[in-house]
């Protein structure tokens, strides 16, 4: 039978599943023996219980990882396309990370005062995205925590809007998604029930529909990444989507985020600098400190004097914004942003990712076309994706009608026994700085043989 989503067939891809998931097992023997001692201390035998339901095939223990490379403690190597989702930008193992946290380590690695390199790291971040002040905490899911408490304070409201298909992180506020009638639901057990009336969630790229929710008024922010890279692969804006942001939330009084955890490996500055968006805030994280814990959220002037503390006549101090934690910008993870910003994301290296995901997507849609098969293939900067239809989607709602989860696992599993991983199913592979040509075409040989086996 050929699914109507893939053009492929459904047998075929269960068949070649089986017999990938079976090579993956038989490769992976001292990792299978990790998991089963690991069982006893740990649920489901890993640090996070969800780890274990993004495979099919049990989870690879990792021995090393160098440059592109990671190496399992079965031996195994394989050429990391999915950067532990992007949080490893920078490669594994960069000398100027190395000796920046090694050095820093050795000076101490946390103080709960303040080192200098927080003053060059926001120097950094300003001057890349062109908001002003910057705070730290030590996720991006903390970043984004701050941005919207801190933007109820600025305009008195409470809601939060965001658009189907986003991840934001595991606060609650974004863990809500529609269910099949189009009410907010909440996406995960443990998530409060009340948090769905405090998030509102529209589709991305439905001007008509934000204009709706923002006339209320109600809603304190709007956070989105400026092209969705999660859940749904990749969601690119439609001409005119964010201009039509922005006038609105200016409109209404409504605060604007952009989250670049993901997207900032476009460029210095990201998206927000590449299209020239105007945002109140800006989140980012991940690969921004080399992969070390690290969240940073930047803001107007204008937001940043909300925090300003004030003494009063006795020195005591009002006002205070629920923001903070205990090892938030730790001197460690600033030493890791200091060195990542200015000796590894470098121009040369956006440039050189840049061409490499150019080439990583060509390549892919050359195969898909000579293989006749109905995808299509995206493609945004050092990343390349893939959609099982033959147009780009629009809507969160198409992204995930357009899902194949079979098929996707699938093109994982046959890649990694083909030394090629890619961690997050169904994202799409993103060239990192160590990436090489001849990495790329470890990918695309990997790819093609796969359609070949599809379409054999
Ligand atoms: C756009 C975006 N924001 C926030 C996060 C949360 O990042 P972290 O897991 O580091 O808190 C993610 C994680 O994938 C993300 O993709």
């Amino acid at each position: 039978m050929t699914s109507f989503q893939s053009g492929v067939d459904r047998d075929r891809v269960r068949e070649l599943k089986n017999a990938e998931d079976a090579r993956f097992a038989a490769a992976h023997s001292k990792s299978a023996a990790l998991i089963e001692r690991a069982r006893a201390v740990m649920p489901n035998g890993v640090p996070m219980a969800w780890q274990v339901g993004s495979y099919h095939h049990l989870p690879m223990w990792i021995a090393e990882g160098r440059g592109t490379r990671l190496t399992d403690v079965d031996g195994n190597t394989y050429v990391d396309f999915n950067i532990a989702d992007l949080s490893m930008f920078c490669g594994y193992a960069p000398e100027p990370l190395v000796r920046a946290v090694s050095e820093q380590m050795a000076r101490g690695n946390q103080f709960l005062l303040p080192t200098e390199d927080a003053i060059v790291v926001s120097d950094e971040l300003g001057r890349r995205w062109g908001v002003p002040k910057w705070q730290y905490t030590s996720s991006a899911t903390h970043a984004n925590t701050e941005a919207i408490r801190v933007a109820r304070v600025a305009t008195g409201r409470e809601k939060v809007l965001m658009f189907e298909g986003k991840y934001h992180g595991h606060l609650d506020e974004a863990l809500v998604e529609l269910d099949a009638d189009g009410r907010v639901v909440t996406e995960e057990r443990g998530v409060p029930a009340d948090t769905v009336g405090g998030t509102v969630l529209v589709p991305f790229n439905d001007v008509s529909a934000l204009e709706r929710a923002l006339e209320r008024r109600d809603i304190a922010l709007v956070l989105t990444e400026p092209a969705i890279t999660n859940n749904i692969g990749l969601l690119l804006p439609d001409e005119g989507f964010h201009a039509a942001l922005r006038r609105l939330t200016s409109e209404t009084g409504t605060l604007l985020a952009y989250d670049e955890t993901h997207t900032h490996v476009v460029g210095a500055g990201g998206l927000v600098r590449q299209w020239a968006l105007e945002p109140d805030l800006v989140v980012t994280g991940k690969s921004i400190a080399g992969g070390l814990p690290f969240g940073a959220w930047g803001m107007t002037d204008e937001i940043a004097e909300i925090l300003v503390q004030r003494k009063g006549p006795d020195g005591e101090r009002a006002n205070l914004v629920a923001t903070g934690g205990t090892i938030f910008g730790n001197a460690l993870s600033m030493a890791a942003a200091r060195a990542a910003l200015l000796e590894i994301l470098t121009p040369e290296a956006y440039a050189h990712t840049q061409r490499l995901g150019a080439r990583l997507a060509g390549g892919m849609r050359a195969s898909v076309e000579a293989h006749g098969l109905p995808w299509h293939v995206p493609h945004l900067g050092p990343r390349a994706g893939y959609t099982f239809q033959p147009a780009p989607i629009h809507t969160g709602a198409e992204g995930f009608a357009a899902a194949d989860e079979l098929l996707t696992r699938l093109i994982r599993v046959w890649l990694a026994n083909r030394g090629v991983w890619e961690a997050i199913v169904g994202a799409g592979p993103v060239c990192g700085v160590p990436c090489s040509d001849a990495d790329v075409d470890a990918y695309l040989e990997g790819w093609d043989s796969l359609l070949d086996a599809l379409t054999a």
